[in-house]
Parts: C-alpha cells; sequence; structure tokens
C-alpha cells in the first residue's frame, strides 16, 4: 500500500521476453509494490512482442499480452515507454526510430544498435523531443551510464577504462588462475552457461567494442564510426603469454580503453597487460568493471556483474522510473548531448600505445640484434627484453616491452620481424597499459 505521496499508472510495452526481457516482466511484477513505494509510479505491462508465439517460456506472463508484431506497441495509445530488448540492428532500429516518431519514449539495452545507428537515433530523439534511454546497453547492472552522463557532468573525462565483456573476463581468470588454455577455458564458460553456444561477438571483442563506443560518445559527445577502431578478441592470449606477463607482474584483461589526448578522442579495445597491483587486475571471473578518470573527481571505480536477468532488469527497471520523471517533466536533453567541444577521433594506427610483444625465435647469436635493428629503423625504443625458458606450445621466447608507439608503426615493423629468416610462427602483440 503506497504511503504519504501521490502514486502515477504509466503503461508501457515490451518488445523481447528473452533473458533480459522476460526479467524486466518477473522483477517488474515480484518488486511492484517496492517500485512503487519508492519512485511514485506503477508500470502496467499492456503488450510483450516476441518472435515465436508457441515458444515454452521460463516465466510465464498472461496469454493475451503477447504478439508478434511489434507494430502492436506503437498502435496502443495507452503505451507510453517502450522497451526494446529484442537485439540486433534491424527490426530493433526499425522499431526504435517507430516509436520516437510515435512520441513514446524507448528504453534499451541494445548496444549493438546505439554503437551502430545511434547518431542517426539521437538525431531523431532530439528532433522529435523524445529520449532514448539505454542504461543496460553497458556493463549490465552497473551504473555507468547515468554516473558519465548526469552525475560527472560537470567533468572533463579524462579516460575510462573498462572490463566491458563477462564472457572473456570469466575465460581469462580461469586461464590466469588454473592454468588452462584458451580452448578449454571456453569449453567451460560454455559448459557453465556463461557464454552463448555461439559465443563469437564476445571472444571477437565486439561486444566490449559495443560498450566502448557508447561509453565514448557520453564521456566525448559524438558517435565514434566503428569501422575505425581497433578492436581484438582473447582468440590469441596463449596460457604461456599469461604465464610470461605474470613473470613481468602484469595480467591480461580484454580492457576496453577511451581516452582524450590532444584534442581527440581514442577507443579502442584490445588484449591489454595490466600491472598487478592495479584495481582493474583483480576484477575476476564474470564481473565487469569501468574505471574513469575525471579532471574534477579524479579515480572512480564502478564494480560489479555486467550480465544476466537480475542485472540487466535493474538498470531497464531504472530508466523505466527516469521515463517516468520525463512525462512528468520534460528535460532540455534526450538520454544522450551530442557537442562537438572534443572534435574527432584519432584513427588507431595514429594511437600511440606501449606493448608486449612475444616472439618464438632460432636459438643463435645475432637474432636479438636483428630484430633490435628493425625497431631502431622505424624509431621504436625497446624498455625492456626478456628470454624466458621455452614452455609449451612457445619455443625459444623473446619477450620485449616497447615503450610508446604508434600502433601503425609498430604493425609495420612487425611485418619486417615476422618476415626475417630467425623469426618462427606468429609473433604476439598485445597492449600495455600502466594508468599513468
Ligand atoms: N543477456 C544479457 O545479459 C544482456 C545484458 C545486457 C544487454 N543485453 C541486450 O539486451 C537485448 C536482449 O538480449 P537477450 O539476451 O534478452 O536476448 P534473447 O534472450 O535472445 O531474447 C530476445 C527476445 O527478442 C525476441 N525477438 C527477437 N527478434 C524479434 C523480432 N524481430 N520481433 C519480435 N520479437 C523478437 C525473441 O523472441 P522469441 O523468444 O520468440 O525468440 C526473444 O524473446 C540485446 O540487445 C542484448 O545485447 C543483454
Amino acid at each position: 500500500m503506497m504511503q504519504g505521496c501521490f502514486m502515477k499508472t504509466i503503461g508501457i510495452g515490451l518488445a523481447g521476453f528473452g533473458t533480459v526481457g522476460a526479467g524486466v516482466y518477473e522483477n517488474l511484477e515480484r518488486h511492484r509494490e517496492l517500485i512503487a513505494e519508492r519512485s511514485g509510479y506503477s508500470f502496467a505491462m499492456r503488450r510483450i512482442v516476441v518472435r515465436d508465439l508457441q515458444k515454452q517460456r521460463d516465466v510465464s506472463a498472461p496469454a493475451s499480452l503477447f504478439s508478434s508484431r511489434w507494430q502492436d506497441l506503437l498502435e496502443d495509445p495507452e503505451i507510453k515507454i517502450i522497451v526494446e530488448l529484442i537485439g540486433g540492428t534491424t527490426e530493433a532500429f526499425d522499431l526504435t526510430m517507430a516509436a520516437i516518431r510515435s512520441g513514446r519514449i524507448v528504453v534499451t539495452g541494445n548496444k549493438a544498435l546505439l554503437a551502430e545507428r545511434g547518431a542517426e537515433i539521437f538525431a531523431l530523439a532530439s528532433e522529435c523531443k523524445v529520449p532514448v534511454f539505454f542504461e543496460a546497453a553497458v556493463a549490465g547492472g552497473i551504473p555507468i551510464i547515468q554516473s558519465l552522463r548526469d552525475a560527472f557532468v560537470g567533468n572533463r573525462i579524462e579516460s575510462v577504462h573498462g572490463i566491458l565483456n563477462g564472457t572473456s573476463n570469466y575465460i581469462l581468470t580461469r586461464m590466469q588462475e588454473a592454468g588452462l588454455d584458451y580452448p578449454e577455458a571456453l569449453a567451460e564458460a560454455v559448459t557453465l552457461g556463461y557464454a552463448e553456444a555461439d559465443p563469437t561477438l564476445d571472444i571477437n571483442g565486439w561486444d566490449a567494442g559495443h560498450k566502448a563506443i557508447i561509453l565514448a560518445a557520453l564521456a566525448y559527445g559524438f558517435w565514434v564510426d566503428p569501422t575505425t577502431i581497433r578492436v581484438e578478441g582473447i582468440d590469441r592470449v596463449s596460457a604461456a603469454d599469461i604465464h610470461f606477463a605474470k613473470s613481468l607482474g602484469y595480467c591480461i584483461k580484454l580492457l576496453g580503453s577511451i581516452r582524450e589526448k590532444n584534442g581527440k578522442v581514442e577507443v579502442g579495445v584490445a588484449p591489454t597487460l595490466i600491472p598487478l597491483g592495479n584495481v582493474l587486475a583483480s576484477v575476476n571471473g564474470v564481473f565487469n568493471a569501468v574505471a574513469v578518470r575525471g579532471d574534477l573527481v579524479g579515480d572512480s571505480l564502478f564494480y560489479g556483474r555486467g550480465a544476466g536477468r537480475g542485472p540487466t532488469s535493474t538498470s531497464v527497471i531504472g530508466d523505466l522510473v527516469e521515463a517516468a520523471h520525463v512525462l512528468d517533466a520534460p528535460r532540455g536533453t534526450f538520454g544522450f548531448a551530442p557537442h562537438a567541444l572534443y572534435g574527432s577521433s584519432r584513427s588507431s594506427s595514429e594511437i600511440v600505445g606501449s606493448y608486449y610483444l612475444r616472439l618464438s625465435v632460432d636459438d643463435k647469436p645475432g637474432v636479438l640484434a636483428l630484430i633490435a635493428g628493425v625497431l631502431g629503423e622505424a624509431g621504436i625504443g625497446i624498455s625492456s627484453v626478456v628470454q624466458p625458458e621455452s614452455i609449451a606450445g612457445v619455443e625459444t621466447p623473446l619477450v620485449l616491452m616497447i615503450h610508446e608507439a604508434a600502433y601503425g608503426a609498430m604493425c609495420a615493423a612487425l611485418a619486417k620481424i615476422t618476415a626475417l629468416g630467425c623469426v618462427k610462427g606468429e609473433p604476439v602483440l598485445f597492449n600495455v597499459e600502466t594508468f599513468s
């Protein structure tokens, strides 16, 4: 029973009743009273859209609510907020644009949609003065969107670093802690349900890539073109490299890096060596974390679960309440405020970073001089060289730590190094991030 203040009921429509959509329905029901007491709003589910009306569901809802046409959401004038949880970038785009045009506030968890078509979506949102909220799209239950957009609005954001994909982080953690190789750790993640049967976007880095683009948009006010950023997954990380990195005082994480440097914005996702003493090194298993550095706030760390029913529906329900507030008192911004204060992004080949380069070489004198010669010609300095013992899968390893080189120059030098007769197999190049 609502105590004290006045309570309002708002009609909503849900597109998608899968992992997240069914969780939103279930948790809106479970915590109906709690949400009403804490927010002053009650949400009335008026329609649920799915692809397959015959499918057995593990969460039950009245059959009369279901439809297989998303257009039905638009045809009910009592639906004021549309929750898009179907995924993908085609029908989800059509639904989102149609919803905005019809004046419905959109709540979405669709990172791919925003990363690829965010500029069009928010241009329309601004034209129609209809917000789009997307807390569930990045790092599941961690309130990083609202924090970057609202809580840190008074800061120049210097950098955002994130462990943004729980599946990859689980696999890397198991490789680090149990000494598993990549295929074994991936198989374990699939068996335990931490990875999809088709985990392509998780392990090729693009799930994290989409999230990094969204974080960059919030921090710097524009949408970076996904085709211009470097996104690498964890499939080339081996137990051997985890072992070598550890002996140098690092662990390997799939790190999303977003920063502003000398007037340009840099965005990328790649396996990255992180000092073992850094707080992000202790983010393990399926957990996510986002470290934000602002000029006023300094360093802040957000940590929590990045996926699953409870965390993602937490974020969607938070957005529903925010949308309800907007229905009562419209705001001047629409979920994302584009601006031109940071100019443009830097191409991945021009981004200067530090690297871990691991080669397998012939065991004979003069090899290091040849490699150092190629790097020297390219103006690339070596900060340290280690020749560890051979271990399974890597004969006569040679590890070079490279300080401050442009990625394009590094790749060009690497092509020459690979062609040297004394270098065997594919070299391995990972970023090194010291957060200084
Ligand atoms: N899973 C997570 O932990 C998580 C976390 C953060 C964000 N997200 C994002 O949330 C969104 C949903 O993810 P999910 O894991 O819940 O996906 P999911 O389990 O695959 O569920 C998708 C739902 O959408 C329905 N659907 C798909 N295409 C449709 C169409 N054209 N018309 C009508 N209904 C359609 C499906 O219907 P049927 O049930 O009939 O097949 C299903 O109910 C995605 O954008 C995802 O990236 C997911």
